[in-house]
């Protein structure tokens, strides 16, 4: 099966079985027949993913579509299935004035995706609104529920990346959302880019042409967003890097560490627009990758490690990838 047109950064892949779960109980039949121990991949919204050219064994696309929504009031819990598209859910909460997850528009992929990178975005992340997620353990092929707790969130971190990976399935999630207004505008301009007592669908909006100002779209150009997660260093080199660099956008952490903005650092190299192969540094946000067409998933990570080796060189600041890849690359 080509996978091609099934991941955002447009890479080519030929997959050995791909299978479809409309129903959580199709992950359960596929957990007991045991044949996902000769290989499995998830592929959800392919939008944070590097395929390499063959992906051997059981390919699981999640397809459950389901959503509903529990009222309690002025609060609500919304239970959604893994295969719900996540930027659509985000409009019809917006559009229906529930608040919660406004910030988080125009993020690509699926909602079951979204605990796995702890997806982010203008101040929010999935963590803030989660309440608990539904999964099917490959092992015993029982459901199971993590509560926001235990699911060892991060920034850009969760479980599912280190101790569950490879070994659930999620399908589906339970979010907060309220009718209270709670608009969140610390980040960046979104302030200015809103009315005087915004609904959830003008923070929505906002954000959506934020992002469709800088970031590509992957239906255009290939790319799976942010590149690189955004480096946290510690507080005698973050010092040194502000006295030399003192325009340098930074964010103090409450340990003492700093964060710093990947894409200035690549910016500063003068990489922005860059392009070298198949594949080049987005013009317009340079933590973002873009992939012209023609490539592969070696090439790519190849031009990722020479782009992170600059900043390395420049900055002393070491990049770590932010988009998993799947299977193995030697295949
Ligand atoms: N900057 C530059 N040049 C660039 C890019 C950024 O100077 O080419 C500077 C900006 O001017 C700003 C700072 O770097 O001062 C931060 O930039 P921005 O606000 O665009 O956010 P980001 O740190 O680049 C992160 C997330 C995005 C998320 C935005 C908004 C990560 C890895 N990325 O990007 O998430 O949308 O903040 O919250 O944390 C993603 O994960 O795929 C993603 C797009």
């Amino acid at each position: 099966v080509d996978l091609g047109a099934a991941n955002t950064l447009g890479l080519p892949c030929r997959a050995e079985h791909v299978v479809e779960a409309r129903h959580r109980d199709q992950v359960r039949a596929l957990a007991r027949s045991g044949i996902w121990r000769d290989g499995l991949t998830l592929l959800s919204g392919g939008s944070n993913l590097i395929l390499p050219p063959r992906l051997g064994g059981i390919t699981l696309r999640p397809r459950l579509t389901h959503w509903w929504l529990e009222t309690r009031g002025e609060d609500a819990l919304v239970h959604v299935g893994a295969g719900v598209n996540w930027h659509q859910l985000v409009m019809a909460m917006a559009e229906q004035g529930w608040w919660g997850i406004e910030n988080l528009a125009l993020i690509p992929g699926q909602c079951g995706a979204a605990p796995v990178q702890n997806i982010g975005a203008y101040g929010v992340e999935l963590a803030d609104v989660l309440e608990w997620v539904t999964l099917v353990d490959l092992d015993s092929g029982e459901l199971e529920r993590l509560s926001v707790g235990e699911c060892g969130f991060g920034y850009r971190e969760s479980c599912f990346k280190s101790e569950l990976d490879g070994r659930v399935v999620i399908t589906e999630l339970t979010l907060r959302v309220t009718r209270r207004p709670r608009p969140r505008l610390d980040y960046g301009d979104l302030a200015q880019r809103v009315p005087v007592n915004p609904s959830p669908l003008d923070v929505a909006s906002a954000v959506v042409a934020v992002r469709q100002e800088k970031l590509p779209d992957p239906a255009e150009l290939g790319n799976a967003g942010s590149f690189f997660k955004n480096p946290v260093v510690d507080a005698s080199l973050a010092r040194s890097l502000i006295e030399a660099h003192p325009n340098m956008p930074h964010f103090p952490l409450t340990d003492g560490a700093v964060k710093l903005a990947a894409g200035w650092l690549i910016d500063q190299c003068g990489l922005k627009g860059w392009r070298q192969g198949h594949f080049a540094v987005h013009d317009r946000q340079a933590l973002v990758l873009v992939h012209l067409g023609g490539g592969s998933a070696e090439e790519l990570l190849d031009f990722a490690a020479w782009v992170a080796d600059r900043v390395d060189q420049h900055f002393g600041v070491v990049l770590e990838r932010e988009p998993r890849v799947a299977g193995s690359l030697v295949n």
